[in-house]
């Protein structure tokens, strides 16, 4: 690492307030799970082709609600195929490092911070966890239970009876949703955090941005409220991306081009020593 940029992370540590990391499906890709706007997207029903964007949606639920579920139960058997990889650990190094100080924000509904060891105290899933459905979006049906079925779906396995009464839900047998937010859904604090996310954004000593291309609201509000405060942050990323335009110049950040898995440890290696 470059003195400037230690300097940065000493800035980080010295000054008040949370140390935040941000995810998205960029530290998962290593772990074999497609980023989301990658090429294997798509989901085929008949013969026609959705984009996540169209799958991940209220309106393709409310008309086409096993499809929905199959899909999502697909990229759940992904998901659970897969084991957190370098970046996932040295992120659980931080935590034990940081204590109270650390706060985790993932985009990611896959569960692998969590399966690797980061506390679900300490970590905000601001998209929701594949693992668990919501009985639907009443407040009093809010509260989301884990999903009990089989693990192992391809992409053809069909909708059973069976599957259609273990996703039903104690309201008549009515079926499930999966507890993420779609992309015709806003974003709250009972499910998502979002107000302690601002919160956080607006206190943070430290920003570590890694693997997203800044597409969702969120998450570049948490970047943008950092970056004007001139708080330290940090950007990893396979490509450019709005957070890495936010940081490139600006005296505050760097943006560190390249996969999680190999920035990433160095850097927690660096501020874990020094907590
Ligand atoms: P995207 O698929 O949009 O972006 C993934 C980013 O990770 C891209 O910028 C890649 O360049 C980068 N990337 C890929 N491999 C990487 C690696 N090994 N190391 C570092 N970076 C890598 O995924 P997200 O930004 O997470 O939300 O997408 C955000 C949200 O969009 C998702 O959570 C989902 C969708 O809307 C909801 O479903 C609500």
């Amino acid at each position: 690492m470059e003195p400037e940029q230690q300097r940065l992370l000493d800035r980080g540590l010295a000054a008040e307030g949370p140390i935040v990391v941000l995810t998205g499906a960029g530290i998962s890709a290593e772990s074999g799970i497609p980023t989301f706007r990658g090429e294997d997207g798509y989901w085929t029903v008949g013969s026609k082709n959705f984009h996540p964007t169209e799958m991940a949606t209220q309106a393709a639920f409310r008309r086409m609600p096993e499809e929905v579920w199959r899909w999502y139960l697909y990229r759940r058997s992904v998901c659970r195929r897969a084991d957190p990889n370098p970046a996932h650990h040295a992120i659980v190094q931080l935590e034990r490092a940081l204590g109270d100080r650390f706060l985790l924000l993932t985009q990611n509904v896959d569960g692998l911070h969590l399966r690797a060891g980061n506390t679900l105290e300490r970590t905000y899933q601001i998209h929701g966890n594949i693992d668990y459905l919501r009985c639907g979006d009443a407040p009093e049906s809010l509260q989301p239970v884990p999903l009990e079925i089989g693990e192992q779906w391809g992409k053809d396995s069909p909708f059973t009876e069976e599957a259609r009464a273990l996703l039903s839900c104690c309201e008549g047998g009515r079926l499930s949703r999966p507890h993420v937010l779609w992309f015709d859904e806003y974003y709250d604090e009972a499910l998502f955090h979002f107000e302690s996310s601002i919160h956080a954004a607006a206190q943070a000593s430290l920003l570590i941005v890694i693997g997203t291309s800044g597409s969702t609201n969120l998450p570049m509000q948490v970047g943008t409220i950092v970056a004007r405060r001139g708080a330290p942050m940090i950007v990893i990323n396979r490509d450019p991306s709005p957070f890495s335009r936010m940081v490139e110049g600006s005296g505050s950040g760097w943006f560190a081009e390249g996969k999680a898995g190999d920035h990433l440890p160095p850097i927690v290696e660096y501020l874990a020593e020094r907590a």
